[in-house]
Order: structure tokens, then sequence, then C-alpha cells
């Protein structure tokens, strides 16, 4: 029998707690410890080592480690994890900028290492249902994706705003949905009572492959909505990430395009997104078959996001960077 996967989480807050949950119960894989700067976050974590920082967990013979602390720190502790040899999972979004999501795409591949971006999303039975649906050509050409994501205003403090948070998932949700890139964005964003970073926003987008794509988010809604439709040869098909429903309309026959036919609608059974994440993430390290985020995608969810940030400040349309598109 091969020996359990080393794992560490390094940030308790949030996401760190998920993460460490799932990997206490994760088959094949053994949790030996987490760390977090802060002793109270770390004192809520029985039965396994608590450490200050990443250089404790770094002399642990770890195989893998998730970094789940604040999006500013991904790149150095993505960096120094590369250079002791160690894969990870790095929480979304993959870096705080593009030339530091590149500078960790370069340092993983360059190392021989495994890495991968937490955009869970992708993960949601619903979503992901549609997602493989997609690819396998159930519903025939995507000439569309739209999706919409509302919240309340989180609790937890943050240092960016709407779109580097939470609109990230949608352009990786677009991208991976379509199988293309997006190549040019136009978009609008909305502060909220003079606060720095954006409340609100909404995009246009265009792909590699011709089609298009709009998301609207925002987190001063007093609901929550996590709604991803795909425009299609087939019909029109919509995940709902809450419901984890996903619901078929199909064309009306035989004026395809122009009525509304049969409507399907089914619940999508699943595990949960993150559990489902460290079961992809696992396998990869195993060497079995697998779909995990790569750093390259997390880096063109980056190079997206930060085009969104622009066109919106600018009134332009703007294009991701060059170098990302050609590394895809
Ligand atoms: N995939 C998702 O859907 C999802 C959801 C929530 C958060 N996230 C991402 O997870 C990351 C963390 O978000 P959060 O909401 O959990 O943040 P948080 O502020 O709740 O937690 C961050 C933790 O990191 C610790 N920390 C900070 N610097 C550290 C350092 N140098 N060494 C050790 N610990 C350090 C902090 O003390 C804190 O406990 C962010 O990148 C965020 O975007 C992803």
């Amino acid at each position: 029998m091969t020996r359990p996967l080393r794992a560490a989480v390094i940030g308790l807050g949030w996401a760190g707690s998920v993460h460490t949950r799932v990997l206490r119960s994760l088959d094949g894989v053994a949790l030996v410890a987490v760390a977090d700067i802060d002793p109270v976050r770390r004192a809520a974590f029985d039965g396994v080592q608590a450490v200050a920082g990443l250089e404790e967990l770094l002399s642990l013979e770890l195989d893998y480690c998730v970094v789940a602390t604040p999006t500013a720190e991904h790149e150095q502790m993505g960096l120094a994890l590369a250079a002791a040899g160690i894969h990870a999972l790095i929480e979304k979004p993959l870096a705080a900028s593009l030339p530091a999501a590149m500078r960790l795409v370069e340092a993983f591949d360059d190392a021989g290492l495994i890495g991968a971006v937490g955009h869970t999303e992708r993960r949601n039975p619903a979503v992901r249902e549609l997602g493989l649906r997609l690819r396998d050509g159930d519903f025939g050409a995507v000439y569309q994706v739209t999706t919409r994501r509302h919240s309340p205003f989180p609790d937890r403090i943050r240092d960016v705003g709407v779109v580097t948070d939470i609109a990230i998932h949608d352009v990786d949700l677009t991208m991976w949905l379509t199988g293309s890139h997006i190549t040019s964005v136009v978009g609008n964003i909305g502060h909220v009572d003079g606060r720095v970073h954006e409340d609100l926003a909404v995009a246009v987008l265009r792909l590699s492959g011709g089609e298009i794509g709009n998301l609207q988010v925002s987190r001063i809604s007093p609901y929550k909505e996590r709604i991803v439709t795909a425009g299609t040869a087939q019909g029109w098909v919509m995940a709902d990430a809450l419901t984890r429903t996903l619901t078929h309309y199909a064309h009306g026959e035989p004026d395809v395009g122009s009525s509304v036919g049969r409507v399907t609608s089914h619940e999508v059974p699943g595990v949960e997104p993150y559990r489902s994440q460290h079961e992809a993430f696992r396998d990869a390290l195993l060497g079995l078959p697998t779909d995990i985020v790569t750093l390259s995608e997390g880096a063109a969810a980056v190079a997206a996001t930060e085009a969104i940030l622009s066109a919106a400040r600018t009134g332009t349309c703007v294009t991701p960077a060059d170098h990302i598109l050609a590394r895809r």
C-alpha cells in the first residue's frame, strides 16, 4: 500500500478552515500540520500540529500544501513552496497581479511540480454537470455564457473589490464552459458610499471560439444568487449553483431558435465542491486521470479580471495580456 500524501494548510481563515476540515477525512491524505500567524486561529485547530508560518511547514517533508492566506501573500508562499519542491493548491485568485501569477506558473513549471488553483465553483455539482455535458457535445455549439453572482456584503474584511474576489469565478467558468479564452472585454464597475474597492460590476466578454459572455456581480445584494446559463444550439441550459439544479429549455420544433420546447429540470447530486476539488488534486498527485484548474488557467482568470477593471476605468475595450493567450 502506498503511504498517505503528507499535506498542510497555511492560512486558517474561512477558506483554510474548510480545506482543513476536508483534508482531515480525505482518503489517501494525512493532514500533517496547519499554519497561521494568528495564535488565536491556530488554537482553534485541535489534533494537528499548528505552527506560525511557512518556514516551519517546509521542514515537515510535505508532499503538498494548501495556500489559503490573503491573496497578496499567494505569490511569496507559492514561490517558496516551489523552491522547496512541494506541490501546491493555491486559493483563488492565484495572485494579486498578472505578473505575480505568471511568476508562479513559471516557478511550478520549471520545478516540474503540480500547482492548482482553488476555483471551487467549477466543482459545484450543477455547474460541473453543465460543463461536462457541454464538453461532451450534449447541447451542440455554445454561443453564449451569462452569469449572475450576487451576495450580501461579506463579514470578513475585504482587501480587494468584487471583480478580483468574485467575478474571477465567472471569467474562469466562462472559459471552462466554452473551452475558449477571453480575447476582449468591456465593463463597468460601481462603488458604494465611497468605498475604495468596487462593489458591483458588469462585463461583456468575447471569446476565442466566437462565443460571447456577460457577467453581473455584486456584494451589496440582500440575497444570494449564483446562476450560470449557456446558450447553445440545443437550447438554453441554466445551472443554479445554490439549489444545485440544472434546467434545460429546449428549442421548440421545428422552428429551432424561435420558441420554447420541452423544459426539463433536475437536482444534481454530488459531493461538496471543496471535497471534490481535493479529490481531484490528490488524484493529480497520484498520476490518476483527473481535472484540476491549472496555474495557467488561474493566471488567465487574473488576466481577465485585470482587463475588466482596466476596461471599466478607461471606458475602452481591453484585451487580456497577450502572453497569457500564447501559453494556453
Ligand atoms: N474558493 C473560494 O470560493 C474562496 C472562498 C473564500 C476565500 N477564498 C480565498 O481564500 C483566501 C483566504 O481567504 P479567507 O476569506 O479565508 O481570508 P481570511 O482573512 O479569513 O483568512 C486568512 C488567514 O491567513 C492568515 N495569514 C495571513 N498571512 C499569513 C502568513 N504570512 N502566514 C500564515 N498565515 C497568514 C490570517 O491570519 C488569516 O487567519 C483568499 O485568497 C480568498 O480569495 C476562496
